[in-house]
């Protein structure tokens, strides 16, 4: 008889993506069905995220529900960034969790369930030649981790200390997925790891040198495979030879995250990012200049310790010029185990309003930029039913699309024309 799995994820697409890889272990062992009713699951799931305190705080409310609403007998895990970080100390605080699997040991999840109060959250564990069995949520776009674990010390992050050391996944493994991915239909291939940009840098086993910009040769190669997107980059490691084939090789998508965190020098330094403002604003300008039609997205802190106004005028300045299509902006979150947790932080109102400042300021630069692109026309890949017979879809730079229609679109590309542009997305109709 099935079984039903409620699987909750939270954070970023490596959650994603592990989530994915857990339900195919699961599947590999039992009939299990996802379900949207938790009080129908027998297996309860949160793939928790640790990046800032907020969610933190949230796992808990949430799963002090998911206990309240469950079916007799089902079982609760914890998964994720969060049971890395929080370890035995979340059976402390909620006693009727059945296990706890940190985000460096998806691949033991069938164990974990098997055991009672299993606990894994060794950031040390190396699964980056582990064979996944195969789960997919969509069949048109698929996510490919290149790498586990992030080797950067940046002062604010607790991502070093829930995902561990950075590891490259072998080019032949990827290859291989990439290949079955593109074979069941997915034309879009979306590579997943903490420091793309910094793939091959170490391997468990020997393997040949190789390193991101092959990495993408190689995959654009692949039968079927016609767009490839990648997140995250770091800006420090954008070199010519990069941009290089990021613009002058075809099937990579004309959209760069960029996180540039802070747009001040002195500040960046304090973060330990590797790069200066003047370094960003080169690598960001240089990308306007040899590739006009891309998308560059960043991620900004707001009010890191010891943050003047002048800092942060160096990162409106920075926005100012870059001119970013999309921001995500956060107001520094001590975390604990990062060194600058115990750094003196910046008044609360001062945050939020240097945070409402940047906000309003990109928000009149995002309404300019989508303007622009009334009437204009574009490849656009059809993903995704909304309500009201509406198609979602994606420009190859990454603007979001909706147009008229049914599912006969979904997994094509198709020529649409811009008829209504609007802040967050563009409304198109289908013209090929
Ligand atoms: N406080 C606020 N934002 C953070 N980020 C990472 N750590 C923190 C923190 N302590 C943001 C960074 C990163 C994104 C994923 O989350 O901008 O790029
Ligand atoms: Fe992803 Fe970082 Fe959140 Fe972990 S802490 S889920 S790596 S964003």
């Amino acid at each position: 008889m099935s079984k039903f799995l409620f699987i909750q994820t939270l954070g970023c697409a490596m959650n994603v993506r592990d989530s994915e890889h857990i339900i195919a272990e699961l599947q590999k062992s039992a009939d299990y069905k996802l379900t949207d009713d938790l009080t129908k699951a027998d297996l309860i799931l949160i793939n928790t995220c640790s990046v800032r305190e907020k969610p933190v705080h949230k796992l808990f409310s949430e799963i002090g529900a998911f206990e309240k609403a469950k079916k007799s007998g089902a079982k609760i895990g914890v998964l994720g960034c969060t049971a890395s970080h929080l370890g035995a100390e979340i059976f402390k605080r909620a006693p009727y969790v059945d296990f706890v699997l940190g985000a460096r040991n998806t691949s033991k999840i069938v164990a974990a369930l098997n055991s009672p109060k299993f606990i894994s959250t060794d950031i040390n564990y190396d699964d980056s030649e582990y064979a996944f069995g195969d789960f997919r949520s969509s069949p048109y776009k698929a996510y490919v981790n290149i790498m586990i674990g992030c080797d950067k010390k940046c002062t604010y992050c607790i991502v070093p200390q829930t995902r561990g050391d950075e590891i490259s996944i072998p080019l032949n493994l990827i290859l291989k997925e990439v290949e079955k991915a593109a074979t069941n239909g997915a034309k879009e291939i979306f590579l997943l790891g903490q420091n793309v940009n910094n793939y091959g840098k170490r391997f468990s086993n020997s393997h040949k040198k190789v390193d991101f910009s092959d990495l993408l040769n190689e995959i654009s190669q692949v039968n079927g495979v016609e767009r490839i997107r990648f997140t995250s980059p770091h800006p420090l490691h954008m070199d010519d030879k990069f941009l290089d084939v990021f613009v002058n090789n075809n099937k990579i998508c004309k959209s760069m995250h960029m996180p540039l965190q802070s747009g001040s020098t002195k500040i960046l330094k304090d973060m330990k990012r590797g790069y200066t403002k003047e370094w960003f604003l080169n690598r960001a300008l240089k990308l306007r200049n040899i590739c006009p039609e891309v998308c560059i997205s960043t991620d900004i802190i707001v009010a890191y310790p010891g943050e003047s106004n002048d800092d942060f005028e160096d990162t409106m300045d920075v926005i100012n010029q870059v001119k970013f299509e999309q921001i995500f902006s956060f107001k520094f979150s001590p975390r604990p185990l990062t060194p600058a947790a115990n750094l003196i932080p910046i008044e609360d109102n001062i945050a939020s309003m240097r945070l409402k400042m940047l906000q309003d300021r990109h928000t009149q630069i995002l309404d300019e930029i989508m303007l622009k692109q009334n009437g204009k026309k574009f490849e656009v890949y059809f993903e995704e039913l909304r309500e009201n017979n509406q198609v979602a879809g994606r420009t190859f730079s990454n603007f979001s699309v909706l147009v008229k229609g049914s599912e006969e679109l979904l997994g094509k590309i198709l020529e649409v024309e811009i008829i209504e542009p609007k802040r967050m997305v563009l409304y198109g109709k289908v013209i090929s």
